[in-house]
């Protein structure tokens, strides 16, 4: 018997910018990815330059009804997504919505039911219009919050019977850290205090609540869900030193779960505020947007994160999004990530323990260089690490049901391969699907199924029960 419970939603998960491509095309605006040629930490160009994949990205603005049927093939329950706010609004602060681009969703949700596929939509996810980045300095303004929630409002009673599960913000805790990607500000970082970067994220904190309650009066059945990017901090020794630090790190990302599950910031924020002489500027009517709870709490995991009070001693590591200490108990990635599948139990027992809420896995994946061979006229992929690692890590997702945990979905990251968020990389492959793109940008587009997705299939064929 499978441990999975029956109508659990298996599926995949991609974002808009990194995906759909045609940036101007039917009065999309830019936005901030398309002035980010080489990912996450710049530089930014004046506007869109030929180097930047995303401007194409893989074509799913065009393929999405092939791209959909084969998710359909391999079984999906569901599809994250993002709208990209530009498709509605192309700088933000329009009076009304861009009907073209609402239409293109139209069409996208459509595809999904046709294929008993539920789509699951988070409404920003690293792409805000770059007008309010260079008018606004993005989310350090509060200005955002309420062109965020006129944008929401329109896509909420647009597809208030075409989408049922939403997501407000993608990694929600980025914008305290990595402030370009996650809030959309153009001031250098290294001139940002830390002050300034909680200000933004508290900003997103406020209109993810008050998106929340408009959601609930447009159609009390919506589920809505928080997102965070959650690499579990383990001490790199067991000196309490190292484990209090680590405490204190893992605090810093538990924040952000906290305000979405319990309407108010925890009582750990004062002395992490004082630490860094933080002073947030939080009016009675944030306080009052806060308190709109999540249905739901969703998570991206890639790794767990090392971390000692005096790391200087110790080799490093990357992971997404944030480097760590490398972990001697654990195999590394192409791109040197810890591979740990028992981290994503222990998050998942670690939200849920606290919050107890459903938990939704929304992102999992392990990007890697594929080698495709040519058999029989077509291209096949022998991913075997892709499926080692899915493995792994959903038969954690296994364990933390039998757990108790209440778990469900789970959907792996870019199900389809598309171009990465850190980098801008198009070789930095996550999918069950491979297009035929090259790093600088040649190739057919064409859809080919990696031995994965067979794998997949089979899983989601099974409920689990082939893991
Ligand atoms: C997550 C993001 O942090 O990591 C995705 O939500 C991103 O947008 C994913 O693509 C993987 O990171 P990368 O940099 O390898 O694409």
């Amino acid at each position: 018997m499978s441990v999975f419970p029956k109508d659990f939603l298996w599926g995949g998960a991609t974002a808009a910018n990194q995906c759909e491509g045609a940036y101007n095309v039917d009065g999309k605006g830019l936005s901030v990815q398309d002035v980010l040629p080489k990912g996450i930490f710049g530089p930014v160009t004046d506007g869109p330059t030929e180097d930047n994949l995303k401007l194409e990205g893989i074509d799913f603005y065009n393929r999405y009804e092939e791209d959909i049927k084969l998710m359909a093939e391999m079984g999906f329950k569901v599809f994250r997504m993002s709208i990209a706010w530009t498709r509605i609004y192309p700088t933000g602060e329009e009076d009304a919505p861009n009907e073209a681009g609402l239409a293109f969703y139209d069409r996208v949700f459509d595809t999904c039911h046709k294929y008993n596929i539920e789509p699951l939509v988070t409404l920003s996810h690293y792409e805000s219009p770059l007008h309010l980045s260079k008018a606004y300095d993005g989310w350090r303004s509060r200005r955002l919050i309420d062109l965020f929630a006129k944008y929401a409002e329109t896509v909420f009673r647009r597809y208030k019977d075409k989408v049922t599960y939403w997501v407000t913000f993608n990694e929600i805790n980025v914008t305290s850290h990595v402030p370009l990607l996650g809030g959309g500000v153009l001031t250098p970082r290294d001139q940002l205090s830390k002050q300034d970067m909680y200000q933004a994220a508290h900003h997103q904190l406020v209109a993810s609540g008050l998106v929340t309650k408009i959601a609930r009066d447009i159609n009390p059945n919506f589920k809505i869900g928080c997102m965070v990017a959650s690499a579990p901090r383990y001490p790199m020794t067991c000196h309490p030193d190292d484990v209090t630090y680590a405490m204190e790190e893992q605090q810093e990302l538990t924040l952000f779960v906290h305000v979405h599950a319990k309407g108010e910031y925890p009582y750990y924020t004062k002395r992490l505020f004082d630490r860094d002489n933080i002073k947030l500027e939080i009016t009675e009517d944030d306080k009052q947007s806060l308190t709109h709870t999540v249905d739901f709490i969703s998570f991206s995991y890639y790794n767990s994160k090392t971390v000692a009070k005096d790391p200087t001693k110790y080799e490093l590591a990357q992971g997404n999004l944030y480097r760590g200490l490398k972990n001697p108990y654990l195999e590394y990635s192409e791109w040197n990530y810890p591979i740990d599948p028992q981290g994503l139990r222990y998050i998942l027992n670690f939200y849920y323990e606290r919050y107890e809420l459903p938990m939704f896995v929304s992102e999992n994946g392990m990007g890697a260089l594929d080698h495709p061979i040519e058999e029989n006229g077509t291209l096949t992929i022998n991913d075997d690490y892709r499926i080692d690692f899915h493995k792994g890590h959903l038969r954690e997702v296994g364990r933390a049901i039998e757990d108790g945990v209440d778990v469900f979905g789970y959907t792996s990251w870019g199900c389809i391969d598309l171009i990465s968020a850190a980098s801008a990389q198009m070789e930095k492959r996550y999918g069950f699907v491979y297009v035929d793109r090259d790093k600088d940008g040649n190739g057919t587009l064409e859809r080919y199924r990696k031995k994965s997705f067979y794998w997949y299939k089979d899983v989601i064929g099974s409920n689990g029960e082939s893991l």
